[in-house]
């Protein structure tokens, strides 16, 4: 196959092609990004229960408390009933989010007691499999009938070889025996990445992100910006401040968010990764269908007048001046909103057709006109020019690669942001399409072929990239104690050993690190299928961007000839596996990397695209 660039005057990108995908799905915030090692901290929830909590000591009793609220916001708390007969140190341990990982770094715990106790209380982390001691600290307490915070540091003096350890809090018996103390809100914090500090991110899974090299950040979801019904959807206002005054949010997958990740908590992980914030605000669908009817909709949509606010007003604005109470007296820039998710789904297109997408979309653009208004679905008619859509698939690879050219036909008005692509299930003889019903087939982890299909997809939209603004994957992260949907670009354990970059993780790290701020024509003879191809320049790096893909065809020579070209170093990089089949999963990687130096022959350089192989030649001017 020969492919020839003529020249460079192809449409601009919109500079943040590729991006992220976030919310609390699989366990991904809370037991994942979140930092927080201690799960169930303050027993959230409107079923509190002792998930994850153990009593240490004969005969100590944990109990799930109502009667000692922490503040309105944490109104369940431990009691911890310890017998007239107890000797030497009890009290109680947390399993964390299935394990605990202990290193050298500093770790941060806080803790808030209620009781009478003076004396020394001992934190410590412990091997769940032999008792083994890696950190114990003493704090001084002075508990009595008010809630008290203790805070204190301490650094393990050795790393443990797996994640079987528990975080315990222990205290004299004989100070308290026959008596009741009450806790709440225990925290542990290990480093976090960057340091984002307090409630900030878990330093492997946020490095793998940032190292993918992705634009944007779109938040908070996904399903878990609606909620799965009345009254609960993500509501921004009470993700903000001290992790006492905020409540739990159940959200759609199943448990219980902390929300300690929380929006002032998105905005400092776009910012610490330079990542531009798209922003979804809740829209009055809930995923069980109810809608919120036409009349009482006005105060959603003030709370995301309200959120806007917050995020970009000044000081002297109400909202601004909670900001900057907070300790971001600097405003936030928001360019794009999108309202809410999928609302063509779950019965809601035709009240977001009929009013929700216009009432939300005239009040933001009257208050904000230079944000870019996004629609949650590609189905809605008549939105304002200019407006960009929201288009999601999951799919099967074969169905996938069909849809390499649906964008070469779009109209025109209305920029897509790819919100979701993901292949999620194999191909299957006579099955084409993914089937949405429980127990059909899905994938366990990304595998070559899906990735392949993956790349095929983004290279239509990089072709269209007049038209295609933003791409993401998703779900980006999966627990793999505990999920609600496979397959996953990153998962993971408590145990950082465990963390396993997907081969669709690696497409999405090999497109967002080589693309262009222009599309640049290629003139072939040849024809799509079975190889793909797309090209992009950069005139800030002076360097061109070829994708290839081969999806089920045989080990193809292609050569690139760029003519007005003279010199040109080019560098070819591929990403493959042994079968289209192949996956990589906890401990087992068997995706490829390589990258190899290509020497020019005449006008161009050749490189060799095996069958299910991505590949990226670059060419530096
Ligand atoms: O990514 C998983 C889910 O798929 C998202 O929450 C939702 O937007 C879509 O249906």
């Amino acid at each position: 196959v020969h492919l020839t660039i003529p020249a460079e005057n192809g449409n601009a990108t919109s500079g943040m092609l590729y991006g992220l995908m976030y919310e609390d799905i699989n366990y991904s915030g809370d037991g994942g990004l979140y930092a927080e090692l201690i799960r169930n901290r303050a027993l959230q929830g409107p079923n509190p229960d002792l998930t994850a909590w153990r009593a240490y000591g004969a005969g100590v009793k944990l109990n799930v408390d109502k009667t000692e609220p922490l503040s309105d916001a944490l109104p369940n708390v431990i009691r911890v009933d310890v017998p007239a007969t107890a000797t030497g140190k009890v009290g109680f341990s947390n399993e964390g989010y299935w394990g605990i990982p202990v290193n050298t770094d500093q770790y941060k715990a806080s803790f808030y007691i209620k009781g009478d106790y003076k004396g020394d209380i001992e934190v410590s982390l412990r091997s769940d499999v032999d008792g083994m001691v890696f950190a114990t600290k003493d704090v001084a307490v002075r508990a009595n009938s008010q809630w008290k915070k203790y805070t204190t540091r301490f650094t393990p003096t050795s790393a443990s070889p797996n994640a079987n350890n528990t975080f315990s809090i222990l205290f004299d018996a004989d100070k308290v025996a026959g008596k009741s103390l009450y806790f709440n809100l225990i925290s542990l914090f290990p480093k976090t990445w960057s340091n984002s500090g307090t409630n900030g991110l878990r330093v492997d899974l946020a490095q793998a992100i940032d190292d993918i090299g992705g634009k944007f950040l779109r938040f908070p979801g996904g399903n878990n910006l609606e909620g799965q019904s009345p009254p609960y959807w993500w509501k921004w206002n009470v993700t903000l401040g001290d992790l006492i005054d905020r409540p739990a949010y159940p959200g759609p997958w199943g448990y219980v968010n902390t929300l300690g990740l929380g929006l002032v908590e998105y905005m400092r992980w776009t910012d610490l990764m330079d990542l531009e914030p798209i922003l979804g605000v809740y829209a009055g669908l809930y995923l069980d269908g109810t809608v919120v009817p036409e009349e009482d909709l006005a105060p959603y949509i003030q709370s995301a007048l309200d959120e806007l606010e917050f995020l970009t007003g000044s000081v002297d604005t109400p909202w601004g001046a909670v900001r900057a109470s907070l300790g971001y007296p600097e405003p936030w820039t928001i360019k794009y909103v999108e309202i809410g998710n999928e609302d063509n789904l779950w019965g809601g297109l035709p009240s977001y057709q009929d009013y929700r997408f216009d009432l939300f979309n005239n009040a933001i653009r009257s208050k904000y006109p230079d944000i870019t208004i996004i629609a949650s679905t590609p189905e809605i008619t008549g939105t304002p020019a200019g407006t960009w859509l929201d288009y999601h698939r999951y799919d099967k690879p074969d169905h996938l690669t069909t849809y390499f050219d649906q964008f070469d036909n779009w109209d025109r008005n209305h920029p897509v942001m790819v919100g979701e692509v993901a292949v999620i299930a194999p191909n299957e003889p006579n099955k084409p399409e993914v089937e949405w019903t429980p127990g059909a087939l899905r994938l366990a982890f990304p595998s070559m072929i899906g990735a392949v299909a993956e790349s095929i997809f983004l290279m239509g939209c990089e072709r269209n990239a007049d038209l295609v603004k933003a791409v993401a994957y998703a779900p980006g992260f999966q627990n793999l104690n505990s999920y609600q949907w496979v397959p996953d670009m990153i998962s993971y354990t408590a145990d950082p050993a465990d963390t396993t970059l997907s081969i669709s993780y690696y497409l999405q790290k090999l497109f967002a690190h080589n693309v262009g701020d222009t599309t640049v024509p290629i003139v072939t003879t040849a024809n799509f299928r079975p190889l793909f191809w797309s090209a992009t320049y950069s005139k800030q790096h002076r360097e061109y961007y070829v994708k290839m893909a081969n999806y089920n065809g045989t080990s193809t020579d292609v050569t690139l000839d760029i003519p007005a070209l003279r010199g040109g170093k080019a560098t070819w990089t591929t990403l493959s596996a042994p079968s289209g089949h192949s996956y990589n999963s906890p401990r087992n990687i068997t995706s490829k990397w390589t990258v190899t130096e290509i020497p020019k022959s005449g006008t161009g350089w050749t490189v060799t695209l095996d069958n299910l192989m991505i590949g990226v030649l670059k060419i530096q001017k």
